[in-house]
């Protein structure tokens, strides 16, 4: 590598790609004094070249051809900030063939087109990084993958969107309702293009999908994981569940249990004294436990130009480390696992406690009625609140928080209240942690 210089190239400046920018330019004297490398941003491909950005791209090649970018034999790094499937996946695998590192932050095609680009990044001697894919600027994907290399990952329960923890904060704390708290995050940039993909939870999919690979060594199929989002989340949850001393969080969960691998998304009551339950706002933590370190927490910014930047930029240098080595020499190998995890264990199969909100006619029986068909499913009451009115026949919210069964014991028991006459439809049913 003449003069330890590192050519990089940007294919799309939009709020990350703009962030990356700007690391690169306000702190390359920073990088060079801790890695004696120069990190020149040569180009930058983008298709808005109006938009206003605050930048000073002196010197930097701005260009709406792509080409410039991935058939530059100067470049080493190219980074992808469109987001998105396509043209993102071409554009990631043709810089690959042409032998270039790629570092993004595009979950949703690493979480289900991963293997296709880590297998091409292979068969080229490069490296396809993504730090930024999970967790914003927290370093969770280096920590697993180096720091916490001598453990067994026991289990990772993750706050991993950003979104959706701001709209159950504000829910929590502010008392506003789910569409208003929505329009702030989206106001304030978290939320993706198609907020749809932040609360129904397949963000959070995607983010469990990368952490479970890297945790589990394997290939964690996307499509098989159980997701829940939070849209069915409603005022009066939030508020039973603050009663009871738990906050609702959208919890992403990894637990290596006997019969395989439990992976689940879905919102979740976590108690008050757990760390989890203050991660408010748009931050981001995953807690992990691994055989040898114990529980250890990672927190911070999940979202945001800035947070977003700093991971990237983290990749690059990284990247730049393994171009001053001779072929063959590389510091450790960045991909996932190919080989396909087959042993994820069937929601059905998996144990909880339950927190359970049932809309009855106020009527003699009702209550034993339902606690009888808990009964006979094995499932037993840890406690309960019905709140009083004094209108007969009116309707009731009744919500009952149940110790540990099955996920098939509760979805059978459930199907059965909810064929009673006197249970209304507006019913829910979330999982404790
Ligand atoms: N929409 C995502 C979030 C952005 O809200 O967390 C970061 O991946």
């Amino acid at each position: 590598m003449k003069n330890r210089l590192v050519n990089i190239g940007i294919i799309g400046l939009g709020t990350v790609g703009s962030g990356v920018a700007r690391v690169l330019l306000e702190q390359g004297e920073l990088l060079k004094a801790r890695t004696t490398l120069t990190f020149r941003l040569k180009t930058i491909s983008e298709l808005d070249w109006i938009k206003e950005r605050n930048l000073d791209l002196t010197g930097v090649i701005c260009t709406s051809k792509v080409e410039d970018v991935l058939e530059d034999p100067e470049i080493n790094i190219v980074v992808e900030t469109i987001g998105g499937y396509e043209p993102a996946f071409s554009f990631i695998s043709r810089a690959l063939r042409n032998r270039k590192h790629v570092v993004t932050a595009n979950k949703a095609l690493i979480a289900t087109r991963g293997k296709e680009l880590f297998r091409i990044a292979q068969e080229n001697g490069v490296d396809l990084m993504f730090e930024a894919s999970v967790g914003g600027g927290i370093p969770i994907i280096k920590s697993l993958r180096e720091g916490l290399i001598a453990n067994r990952i026991e289990s990772m329960f993750g706050i991993l969107n950003g979104t959706c923890n701001y709209i159950l904060t504000k829910m929590h704390q502010e008392g506003l309702e789910f569409a208003e708290a929505l329009k702030g995050a989206q106001e304030k940039g978290f939320a993706e293009a198609n907020p749809t993909l932040d609360i129904s939870g397949g963000d959070t999919a995607h983010k469990l999908t990368i952490l479970a690979s890297l945790a589990s060594n394997s290939l964690v199929p996307f499509d098989k994981i159980y997701v829940e989002g939070i849209t069915a989340i409603s005022r009066q949850d939030i508020d039973f569940a603050k009663s009871f001393g738990f906050t609702i969080k959208l919890l992403a969960i990894y637990r290596a249990v006997k019969g395989g691998l439990d992976l689940r998304v879905h919102p979740t009551l976590v108690s008050n004294s757990h760390l989890l339950s203050a991660v408010s706002n748009e931050l981001n933590a995953i807690f992990v436990q691994g055989d040898f370190v114990g529980s250890t927490m990672f927190y911070g910014p999940g979202a945001g130009e800035r947070p977003t930047a700093s991971a990237i930029v983290g990749d690059i240098v990284d990247l730049s480390r393994d171009l001053m080595l001779q072929e063959g020499e590389k510091y450790c190998n960045r991909s996932i696992s190919l080989v396909e995890h087959s042993d994820l264990v069937p929601i059905g199969e998996v144990a909880n406690r339950f927190y359970l909100r049932f809309l009855t006619v106020d009527r003699p029986g009702v209550l034993s009625l339902i606690s009888g068909v808990l009964a006979e499913h094995g499932i037993s009451i840890a406690s309960m609140v019905q709140l009083e009115t004094q209108e007969k026949d009116s309707c009731i919210p009744i919500v009952l928080l149940t110790h540990e069964a099955s996920e098939k014991a509760m979805a059978d028991a459930l199907e059965k209240i909810m064929r009673f006459d006197f249970v209304k439809d507006d019913h829910i049913r979330l999982r404790i942690f």
